[in-house]
């Protein structure tokens, strides 16, 4: 696949998995791309904490359907009906799941770049964590970001120190096959934007709502 089909392909996957066994070269060649994102004064703040253990991922697959209920609770009428019909996760069918950290301190205090934007640090690893959705899918597997969560929960959970920050929890594994179309598109939430009225020329005109 080129890049393009790459991109074209990846699905977040949240009903798919299979839960068959992810081969442990594959699962490195998909960590090494992750670890190979570009990262704000090359500080590479990610750490990735591979969750294979059943009870784990049940503990923490009740916490999210806690926030789920929670979330549901906002809801009304049409938006309420919708939300029913949307599955969120696949913590418990997929093969193991990878939770994505940020540590602010790595490389610090002085960061080449981070100095007006604290940002950047978060921003990096957005930018691993697409390397490894984008390399997952090129080796024929799913992934699904999970973020119905308290970050206290998770730490706690994992022994995340406090002063690391839970970024994703992503379940990755084999796959029936990829949807074409985006889960929330095929259920009614929120359609893809044409790309035309996300670009602008010159200077910032406000996009869509
Ligand atoms: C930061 C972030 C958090 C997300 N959290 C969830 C989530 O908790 N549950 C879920 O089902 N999908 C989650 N998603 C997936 C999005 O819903 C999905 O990317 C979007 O609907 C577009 O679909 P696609 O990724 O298949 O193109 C998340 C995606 C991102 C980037």
């Amino acid at each position: 696949m080129d890049v393009y089909e790459v991109i074209s392909r990846r699905r977040d996957v949240r009903a798919e998995f299979t839960g068959a066994a992810i081969d442990d070269e594959v699962l490195r060649r998909v960590l090494s791309a992750a670890h190979a994102a570009p990262s704000v004064g090359m500080t590479q703040p990610w750490d990735f904490v591979v969750v294979r253990d059943p009870d784990t991922r049940a503990r923490f697959h009740r916490h999210v359907h806690d926030e789920r209920a929670h979330f549901a609770a906002g809801l009304t009428g049409e938006r309420a009906t919708a939300f029913d019909r949307i599955k969120i996760d696949g913590i418990l069918e997929s093969t193991l799941s990878v939770v994505v950290t940020y540590d602010p301190d790595r490389g610090s205090p002085a960061v080449l770049g981070r100095h007006a934007i604290a940002d950047a640090g978060l921003y990096s690893v957005c930018l691993a964590i697409q390397n490894l959705w984008l390399a997952a899918t090129a080796e024929g597997l799913g992934v699904g970001w999970v973020s119905f969560y308290q970050e206290d929960h998770l730490r706690s959970l994992l022994h995340i120190p406090a002063s690391v920050r839970p970024v994703a929890w992503l379940c990755l594994g084999p796959v029936e096959r990829l949807q074409e179309v985006p889960d929330l598109e095929r259920h009614g939430w929120r359609s893809r934007i044409p790309v035309d009225q996300v670009i602008h020329h010159e200077r910032y005109t406000r996009g869509p709502a």
